[in-house]
Order: C-alpha cells, then structure tokens, then sequence
C-alpha cells in the first residue's frame, strides 16, 4: 500500500487496483448512486437504487465541507465512498458505502483509512457513528478501533396536532452581527454535554445550503436550547418531514420542561412549512430524552447501535436532554 498524506494535500491511498482519495464535485452524482446502491442492497429493496428516494445524502455533506469527503475508485469507476464530520472535538464516522460487487475486499477499511488524517488534523477526542447491528458492520468497526455503546432509535411522529407556538426564532433571521454571540451561546449548551463539542458547522451548513433551519429557543439566561433542523426535500429529511440532526438544551434546573419546549417549537416550525412528520433520532442511553421522544408520540422505525472510539459512551448517557441519531 502506497500512502502520501499532509496537512494539506487531499489523501491518495492505494492499495491493488483501488484508489481512495478526496471526493469531487463531479463524483457527487455517483457517489449518490454507490450510497443509495449500497445501503438499499444491504436492507434488501426489491430497488435497491431508490433507498431513501428524494433524500439528500450526499451533496449536503459534501457542500457543509468537501474536505471530509473521500472516494474510492477501482480504475475511474467510483466503488465506494465515506463522509466524517467535525463537531469540534467531537466527530462522526459515516455514512460508509460500497458498490455491493466490491464488497469484502477491503474497500471499507481504506475509506476509514482516508479519514485519519482528517480526524487527527482536528484532534477528535472521540469519535462516533452510527449503524445497523449486523455482524458484518459491527466487525469491520471493531476492527477499526470502535466498540458497540446503547442501541440509537430512529423515530418518527405524524404531526396531526399543530403545538400551540412556542417564543422561539430561527437563525436564519439574525442579522449578520448576532451570528457569532448565537453560535457562541450554542457551543456552551454542547460543551456541557462533552468537552469542545460543537455543533457550528451543522449549523452554517444548514444556513448556507437553505436545508432549514436552525430554531434558537431563549429565556432569561439567552439562548436556552437549539435545534438544527433540515427541512423537507432534498435536505436529510426527504419530502414531507423535518429531520432533526442535532437539538439541545441548557442541562440544569428545568432540563425537562426546556426540551419539551424546545419539541413543541421544532413541531411548530414543521408544520408551518406544511411538512406532516417529525424525524428525530436518539440514542437509548439518553434515558429521559428517549422517554420523552416516545411520551410525546414519536414511534421507533428503526434501531441501530452507537459505536464508539475510545470505547467510552461520549454524551450518551442518562440525564443528557439531546437528540440525533449519528448520521
Ligand atoms: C459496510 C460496508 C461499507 C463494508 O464495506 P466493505 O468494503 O465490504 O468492508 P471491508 O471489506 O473493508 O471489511 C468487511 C469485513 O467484514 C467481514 N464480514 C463480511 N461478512 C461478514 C459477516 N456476515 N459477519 C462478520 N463479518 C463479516 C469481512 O470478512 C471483512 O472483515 P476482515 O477484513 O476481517 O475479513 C459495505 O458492506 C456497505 O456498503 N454496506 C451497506 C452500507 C452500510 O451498511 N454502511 C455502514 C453503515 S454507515
């Protein structure tokens, strides 16, 4: 295997006839076909290609920060592909996919292998992703260094009843000179879950790329609680729902009562953009949160696990107020 890696440089490995280097703007449209191919094979789609149909999952990632995005390519085919995020000192591994006929030939392993240099650039203290618990995944991610946590729930509310409105205002409104106080006064609500995380990029991104966006909940204290939403098609959240990727509170006092808010305004801000369904993922090992999610008529569609590197449970744990899924 031949590697040539820098702080700058995009990463080149090869390794026999695969080459896994930085994803382009002009892969996007096969990197999109490998995903879709992939993970609709792997759940066994009479059409497999049409896996989450009029979902974006490649190019908002992509768009939030080509240098996180890697391709490999078997001659100038493009086999497989893989995206990690950087939520301050807190990262995301995944979504990973290969071409089904590419399967089993080490072609995972090196996409991980493209994403070190990033990861070390950042100094992620702790790195998470998110998968189906199947043996074959839950190996090749042991074998890259992470251990399985508590299972993620992926859930799902119709939104019959329209709340009644929550004080809350999106991002977007804030004029040019409140962005940093606002996106400061999130990064306190995230350090307090796991030291340095960050969740600015998911926010600017949704912003920047008109996903949706994100709702600023306020009390007293300032910013109290935040929730990054995308928003319909052809953001993560598909047509008709709104996704939450990321949403939390101030933790103390009032925790509780402040997510429930925090919910009822993200309810609020779908159904006035006529989307009827409420997306929100959480691990279990948020105890409450999940509760929560559950008392307030979200339904589970699908779990998978949370896994870890180090092999420590990052803010999946009781009392944390906080919901997404790792994707
Ligand atoms: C998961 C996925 C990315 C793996 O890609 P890949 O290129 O096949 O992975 P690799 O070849 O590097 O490694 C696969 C490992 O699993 C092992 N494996 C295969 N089938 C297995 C099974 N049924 N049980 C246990 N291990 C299995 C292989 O032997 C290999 O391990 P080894 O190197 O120790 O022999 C690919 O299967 C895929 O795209 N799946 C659909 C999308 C998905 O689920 N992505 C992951 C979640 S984000």
């Amino acid at each position: 295997m031949r590697t040539t890696l820098d702080e700058t440089a995009a990463p080149s490995v090869t390794d026999g006839d695969i080459t896994v280097a930085s994803l382009e703007e002009s892969d996007l449209a096969a990197a999109d076909a490998v995903l879709r191919l992939a993970f609709g094979t792997a759940l066994g789609l009479p059409e497999p290609q049409r896996f989450a149909e009029g979902t974006e999952l490649v190019r908002t990632r992509f768009r939030a920060d080509p240098a996180r995005a890697f391709k490999a390519e078997a001659g100038s085919e493009l086999v497989g592909c893989v995206f990690v995020s950087r939520w301050g000192s807190y990262s995301l591994f995944g979504p990973l996919a290969v071409r089904p006929d590419y399967w089993d030939r080490g072609v995972g392993r090196l996409l991980w292998e493209a994403c070190l240099p990033p990861l070390e650039r950042w100094r992620a203290a702790h790195t998470a992703l998110f998968t189906r618990a199947e043996p074959k995944n839950v190996h090749l991610y042991q074998k890259l260094g992470f251990w399985p946590g508590s299972l993620t729930a992926l859930t799902g509310k119709q939104l019959d009843v329209v709340p009644s409105p929550v004080v809350s205002h999106p991002f977007s409104e804030l004029p040019a000179g409140a962005r940093e106080g606002a996106l400061a006064d999130c990064r306190l609500l995230t350090d307090a879950l796991y030291p340095g995380l960050d969740l600015e990029q998911e926010i600017r991104s949704v912003d920047l790329q008109a996903l949706g966006d994100t709702i600023l909940l306020d009390d007293e204290g300032g910013i109290c609680g935040f929730a990054v939403c995308h928003a319909g098609a052809g953001s993560e959240a598909g047509p008709g729902a709104c996704y939450l990727k990321f949403a939390t509170v101030r933790h103390g006092e009032g925790t509780p009562q402040r997510f429930e808010r925090l919910l009822d305004a993200c309810e609020g801000y779908a159904a006035a953009r006529g989307l009827t369904r409420l997306l929100a993922g959480v691990n279990t090992g948020r105890h409450e949160a999940y509760r929560s999610l559950l008392d307030r008529g979200h339904r589970a569609f699908a779990f998978g696990v949370a896994m870890h590197r180090p092999n420590e449970p990052g803010y999946d744990r009781p009392g944390v107020y906080t919901v997404d899924d790792g994707r």
